[in-house]
């Protein structure tokens, strides 16, 4: 009977031994909190399909982000939810559209303590619900689609903005972006590319979320779950265009990814934690089949030890306190 005289078992027989030897750390600062607001509302309503996230009142998102900045959390990214849609989504270049007026509150709310960023897609702003315009016939029309995001770079910049996220996947989206922003004199105004996101049943709840009016799928421009070094190509074009951080979306199922788009670039890389596995976590957890803030903090854990310098999450500030 041969014992062992090596014993991995040594370094995990106390928390201040195991704390010793932590390979991976989730910093409050790494954390950005995803928020939305709708236009007109008077108070914070529950979302039904992610328990606990709401469609802030600008009052209401106002108090939150100070709430958030306080907790250390590192950004914000902002949804909004406008009143009304068109067809070319003319809500998201309108200077009073709902979310370039959040995006002005946000920033004179909390100024620099945290980075004020907004999303940079037209879903949310269109009536068909897609992230571009559609062509006569019915299909994304993409090189239309870069047109709206430059105009909507451009006034997300004028309501302050730090950082524009765009989440669209039309191709090229960066370069135009870039080039929109610099034409103005925002130079200073960061891009964080949505440079691989995948057709995810895991954004239903987000459809909640964000009343969306779309039927069908987005398969045409957000990539086939399938695929992975698909997403190395991506990932090059966006730094080739100008990005300033890539992000990996979503992030539990794609930890694969996150590693190789780690690997394969010389910035910061961003996972987004999406609805659906937040929902799928506080399902779980409301039913006592797992023990919630171990799996949160698993789960952020995961996907910081796959490689990402970033994680959006819905539990951002939760997380971030619990980390303090
Ligand atoms: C598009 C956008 C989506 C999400 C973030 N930006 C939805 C989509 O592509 O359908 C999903 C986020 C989530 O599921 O948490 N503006």
């Amino acid at each position: 009977m041969g014992f062992p005289e090596i014993r991995p078992r040594r370094l995990r027989t106390t928390p201040s031994m195991r704390r010793l030897v932590a390979e991976t750390e989730v910093p409050p600062r790494s954390l950005v909190l995803p928020m939305f607001v709708r236009e007109g509302a008077t108070e914070p309503t529950p979302i039904l399909s992610m328990p606990g996230v709401v469609q802030h009142s600008l009052d209401s998102l106002r108090k939150a982000v100070v709430e958030a900045a306080e907790a250390g959390v590192g950004g914000l990214m902002l949804f909004a939810i406008p009143r009304e849609k068109d067809a070319v989504g003319s809500g998201a270049t309108d200077p009073d559209g709902i979310l370039n007026v959040a995006i002005r509150e946000v920033v004179s709310e909390v100024g620099e303590a945290s980075v004020v960023m907004a999303d940079l897609c037209l879903d949310e702003f269109t009536d068909h619900g897609h992230c571009g315009v559609l062509t006569p016939d019915g299909r994304v029309d993409n090189d239309a689609t870069l047109e709206r995001y430059a105009d909507m770079a451009v006034a997300q910049a004028q309501a302050g903005v730090h950082m524009v996220a765009p989440s669209g996947m039309m191709d090229g989206q960066i370069g135009v972006i870039r080039a929109a922003l610099d034409r103005a004199g925002r130079t200073d105004v960061s891009t964080m590319a949505y440079a691989v996101k995948y057709a995810s049943a895991f954004f239903g709840p987000f459809r909640d979320a964000v009343e969306s009016s779309l039927e069908g799928d987005r398969r045409t421009y957000q990539q086939d779950p399938a695929n992975a070094t698909e997403s190395l190509r991506e990932v090059a074009l966006d730094v080739a265009e100008g990005a300033d951080i890539v992000i990996v979306k979503p992030a539990l199922g794609y930890l694969d990814v996150v590693r190789r788009v780690k690997d394969a670039v010389d910035i910061p890389v961003a996972a987004y934690n999406v609805s659906g596995e937040y929902s799928m976590l506080e399902a779980a957890a409301a039913q006592g089949w797992i023990d919630r803030e171990r799996a949160i903090l698993e789960a952020l854990t995961s996907i910081r030890r796959a490689g990402a310098d970033i994680v959006l999450t819905y539990w951002a500030v939760e997380a971030a306190r619990l980390l303090r």
